[in-house]
């Protein structure tokens, strides 16, 4: 009460006085106003869409951990790209779960030309043209640890891992793949990889690195999703990134744009806001983010509890990766997005 009668004493500075007459509200007086100084805006052409994919046939299967996410047999998944294309989504990424009988130490099925993985892209490149591929060189949907590399005497052997994956990498761009992202964080993957997309006459074939992919404990419906998490064993500590670490973040990925990468990606996403500034800020390429699956599940679960508006929150997240610097972001949310934002038109 004091400090009120104080304020309102004849004599003490009005606000227009402290603030020079600058007022930070004139401009947030109504929408129209809003809009016309909006900074940052999300649009169709930010969003990447990863798919799950199965074999069989005609089949959807719910992921109980990513409500609202299925695993699609490739017949449905070519229907869904097609939806997809038709809300004008760029691009899609496609993860497959692999049979548990085709999986093995060292991933050797991701050297089959005719895989899961491969197989989709052809198909999907066959029906829907007009939508960007990217494919996951990394071994986890194929080994029988979940390891993202060859795993040998409790090692994950970085050398041997990098052959395959430039092996794998060539496969994926025969089978109609566009942007070939490695996951797997093996030192020296990006160079290998362009070296063998560009042997095998595939040099314009573009690879999006996971420069900055953390070890992180966002990952678990993911892994739920391509069939890992019961597999793997231990952590993913000596390849992936400390999460306490930005500097380092930024080494990685200096040494992947020395290496070739196109474009960059910071995973997961919102944790990791800084790190996406900071690449965009240092090195200037493409600079996405993955919107993982644990930031995904958090927002519908508690969305569904009536906890949280899981739409606006949705729209916030995503466009809180454009105010960071990104320009485009892969999240389970695309079609959904899509659909509303060309709603809203
Ligand atoms: C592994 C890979 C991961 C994801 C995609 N590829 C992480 C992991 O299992 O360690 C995570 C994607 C997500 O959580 O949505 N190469």
């Amino acid at each position: 009460m004091d400090r009120m009668l104080r304020a309102a004493r004849p004599g003490a500075r009005s606000v227009d006085e402290i603030t020079g007459s600058r007022r930070m509200r004139r401009m947030r007086k109504a929408d129209w106003s809003r809009r016309l100084v909006q900074e940052n805006r999300l649009s169709v052409d930010d969003l990447i869409w990863p798919i799950f994919i199965i074999d069989g046939e005609n089949r959807r299967e719910p992921i109980d951990a990513m409500p609202g996410v299925f695993r699609l047999t490739i017949d449905i998944a070519v229907e869904e790209v097609e939806k997809a294309a038709r809300l004008g989504v760029p691009a899609i990424a496609t993860f497959p779960n692999v049979d548990h009988s085709l999986r093995d130490q060292t991933g050797s099925e991701i050297l089959n030309p005719d895989n899961l993985l491969n197989r989709a892209s052809r198909a999907i490149k066959a029906a829907v043209p007009q939508i960007g591929i990217i494919t996951d060189a990394a071994l986890d949907p194929f080994t029988s640890h979940g390891h993202d590399g060859i795993l040998r005497d409790g090692t994950i052997v970085n050398d041997e891992t990098v052959r395959q994956i430039a092996e794998a990498a060539v496969l994926q761009a025969a089978a109609g793949a566009d942007i070939i992202a490695p996951s797997d964080m093996m030192d020296g993957r990006i160079g290998a990889v362009r070296d063998a997309l560009n042997e095998a006459g595939f040099g314009d074939v573009a690879i999006m690195s996971y420069a900055t992919k953390f070890a992180s404990a966002f990952y678990g419906p993911y892994r739920e999703a391509i069939g890992t998490a019961g597999l793997l064993k231990g952590d993913k500590k000596t390849y992936y990134l400390d999460h306490a670490n930005s500097e380092e973040a930024v080494r990685e990925a200096e040494q992947d744009v020395d290496e070739g990468a196109d474009m960059l990606m910071v995973k997961p996403g919102l944790p990791y806001l800084d790190i996406i500034r900071r690449l965009k800020d240092e090195l200037g390429l493409p600079t996405f983010a993955y919107q993982v699956s644990g930031e995904y599940s958090m927002i519908k679960a508690a969305a569904a509890h009536g906890w949280i508006d899981g739409e606006k929150v949705m729209m916030e997240t995503l466009l809180s990766f454009k105010r960071a610097g990104c320009d485009g972001i892969l999240t389970y949310f695309a079609p959904e997005v899509a659909a509303l934002l060309n709603k809203r038109g």
